[in-house]
């Protein structure tokens, strides 16, 4: 198996809610892969069980050459770089920006007593450089604006050089400005052939940033298609995924869509 991801037949159940069922997804290396769909479709649920966050009720989720159950999970999420809503909440206001991308190398947030070598301190330098936010270094995370966080998170994503990036809703809560800086970024990220595998979750096509190369549509738990960017975002299928009649534009490596008047 060399997938990055190879998910079979995966199901999530919470009570009588199937949150994800029957779901089969493979992520190979150099795959850069969008997940879209509406609000409880169960994206972030697909990202937990992909960042060996939850275990499926049904189904085997193999993950970087592991199956799930069958792996220290402990030892397999430092590979794996998680920007997450839920993951930002953990990190403490007061810590400085250059700490909480340091800290990552260690798998926690909160910096206490770990100890942090020259080389860790340069990479994470260079990594809020290359997200330009080098500058905020010594300010405290709870100072900077929406789009600053964003930008420092992917960052600390980046510091164990993972062989897997997720990133669930990383453009929600920002202006227009803040989502076209960070979709560039991700774009340029994307187009790095030395950057880990991608997954990005939103609900807009807007926020597809360039070079991305394969989407997963997903409703209600289950998958409605999937596949290359090109075959696979189609008015047909976007339209399935929201439950609505959609007109879908491409704008050269960028999309857009709205309702069909
Ligand atoms: N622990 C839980 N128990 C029951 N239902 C849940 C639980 N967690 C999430 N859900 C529900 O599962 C569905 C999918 O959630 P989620 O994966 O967060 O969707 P998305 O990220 O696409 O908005 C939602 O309807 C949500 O309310
Ligand atoms: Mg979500």
């Amino acid at each position: 198996m060399s997938d990055v991801l190879a998910l079979a037949g995966v199901s999530v159940v919470r009570g009588r809610t199937r949150l994800i069922e029957d779901i089969d997804w493979e992520v190979e290396e150099g795959q850069r892969w969008v997940i879209l769909g509406p609000n409880g479709a169960g994206k972030t649920t697909l990202l937990e069980v992909a960042s060996a966050r939850m275990h499926p009720t049904k189904g085997v989720a193999g993950i970087l050459d592991e199956v799930l159950g069958a792996v220290d999970v402990f030892e397999l999420r430092p590979r794996i770089g998680l920007v997450s809503a839920l993951l930002a909440r953990q990190i403490p206001a007061r810590e400085n920006v250059r700490d909480v991308v340091v800290t990552a190398s260690w798998g926690v947030t909160g910096r206490w007593r770990e100890r942090y070598d020259d080389l860790d301190h340069d990479r994470a330098d260079e990594l809020l450089e290359s997200m330009g936010v080098a500058h905020l270094g010594e300010r405290t995370f709870g100072t900077l604006s929406e789009g600053e966080r964003k930008r420092v998170q992917v960052a600390r994503a980046l510091m164990t050089d993972p062989e897997l990036m997720l990133l669930d809703e990383p453009a929600a809560g920002l202006d227009l400005g803040g989502r076209e800086d960070l979709v560039a970024r991700l774009g340029d990220i994307a187009a790095d052939l030395t950057a880990p595998a991608l997954t990005m979750v939103t609900h807009h096509v807007e926020e597809i940033p360039p070079n991305f190369t394969d989407v997963l549509l997903l409703r209600g738990g289950r998958v409605v298609a999937q596949g290359p960017l090109e075959l696979t975002l189609t008015e047909e299928n976007l339209a399935r995924t929201f439950d609505m009649d959609l007109e879908l534009q491409r704008h050269g490596d960028r999309w857009s869509a709205r309702a069909r008047t």
